[in-house]
């Protein structure tokens, strides 16, 4: 939870600089290393691991104002962490958000907005293209609560509208998508958002608020994986949900109830990943530049996703909403599956791992694993075809890279 009391019990005097200035006078990359620590009387440089499970009270009068919620204050790690506040105030302060929550995964941040603020009767329109276990527990897990699904074939804004009923709270998507790389115009679909009363929730896992703001594009609420590039050396799982204070307030007293709360631990290493986002998310993107635009000529390959591209379809899109084009591309062998899993199997440097956002290029066969939940005719409708292979592209050399998915290609 962020809100400017919760850190009561640091020594306010000795706040890092970045809390005596206004927020928005600062850059990203003073925000990412700076944003949100309050030290304690220790006066340690760097933000500790506070681990503990519970707080002190100095009476019982003050435990009862504090659980009362008459008095601001640390009371259980189960939804208060100083560590994990740090790392909620960070990311809000990169998203341009006045408030964030962090979660145990980022399927935890999706999971705990839907049931957090939903009730049975209501509905979401979406897209498939995303994230399989996204898909899965929005097709599955949310109609056992009453929660009605609507499912949009593209991102044309006229289909979006005409899927919106009274009922609907949220237009929920992931751009670029999961592993199409396909755009969504934020703003025009918050427009569409906003007319009907609606919400417009993106999950800005693949681009990171290194290269998009969605909030200040006109999305309400940001979902984020910190699995992947936030952390961006694979090591943790986390996730966060970032809006509005009113909205975190009400998220929070869901997480006090049911507590898929993130660890201090993890919190920390996310704020370390945090410290050099900006500076991967940009080398990532110049490495994913080179190899798509290599693969693009490669005679085994019929087509590569990428936003970097002048081919993708929503290049000029992409060019105008981000600050780069992103560290993920995927691309569709000709030789299907046989030819996925030939390629795969004989790459020596990539890892063959379902994460991505990680400084070693990964790759992955997304229909037979991180997709492979989803019945054969919903991936087909996403795109995710039995020859398609997603690349996170690492920060190796990437003359290193290619070398390896060059000899590798030569199996397919
Ligand atoms: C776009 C996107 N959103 C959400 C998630 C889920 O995050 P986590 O694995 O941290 O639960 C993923 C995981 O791959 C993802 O790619």
């Amino acid at each position: 939870m962020n809100s400017d009391n919760d850190n009561s019990s640091f020594n306010k005097a000795s706040a890092d600089p970045v809390d005596s200035h206004s927020l928005s006078n600062l850059s990203d990359e003073t925000l990412a290393v700076r944003a949100g620590f309050e030290r304690s009387s220790f006066m340690e440089h760097a933000e500790p691991i506070i681990t503990t499970s519970s707080y002190v009270f100095s009476s019982a009068a003050e435990a009862a104002a504090r659980f009362g919620g008459d008095e601001e204050g640390l009371i259980y790690s189960r939804f208060t962490n100083p560590t994990v506040q740090i790392f909620e105030k960070r990311l809000a302060a990169l998203e341009s958000a006045e408030a964030c929550i962090a979660t145990a995964s980022g399927m935890a941040a999706i999971n705990l907005l839907f049931m957090g603020t939903m009730k049975s009767g209501d509905h979401l329109v979406c897209t498939r293209n995303m994230f399989g276990s996204t898909v899965n527990q929005i097709m599955n897990l949310l109609p056992r609560f009453g929660i009605d699904v609507s499912w949009a074939d593209s991102f044309d804004p006229d289909e979006w509208s005409s899927l919106i009923t009274e009922k609907t709270r949220y237009l929920f998507l992931e751009t670029p998508t999961n592993p199409l790389t396909e755009i969504a115009d934020i703003k025009a679909l918050s427009d569409v958002a906003h007319s009907r009363g609606v919400k417009l929730v993106v999950d800005n896992c693949f681009c990171t608020p290194a290269l998009q703001k969605p909030i200040l594009l006109g999305a309400d609420i940001v979902i984020h994986s910190a699995t992947k590039f936030l952390d961006g050396q694979g090591r943790c799982v986390g996730g966060a949900v970032v809006g509005s204070a009113e909205l975190v307030k009400e998220l929070t007293s869901y997480m006090r109830s049911v507590g898929p709360c993130m660890s201090p631990f993890n919190a920390w290493v996310f704020l370390k990943g945090l410290e050099t986002l900006s500076l991967r998310m940009h080398q990532h993107s110049r490495n994913a530049q080179t190899l798509a635009e290599w693969l693009q000529s490669h005679e085994a390959i019929s087509v590569v996703h990428f936003p970097g591209l002048e081919s993708h379809p929503q290049h000029a899109l992409a060019q105008k909403q981000q600050k780069a084009p992103g560290g993920v591309l995927s691309f569709d062998l000709k030789g299907g599956q046989k030819a996925a899993w030939a390629l795969i199997d004989h790459t020596q440097l990539c890892s063959i791992t379902g994460n991505l956002g990680d400084s070693r290029t990964t790759i992955t066969h997304n229909s037979t694993t991180t997709h492979g939940r989803m019945s054969a005719e919903d991936r087909h409708k996403a795109g995710v075809t039995e020859g398609l292979v997603r690349l996170s592209v690492g920060l190796e050399g990437v003359e290193d890279i290619q070398r390896d998915l060059d000899n590798a290609l030569s199996f397919c």
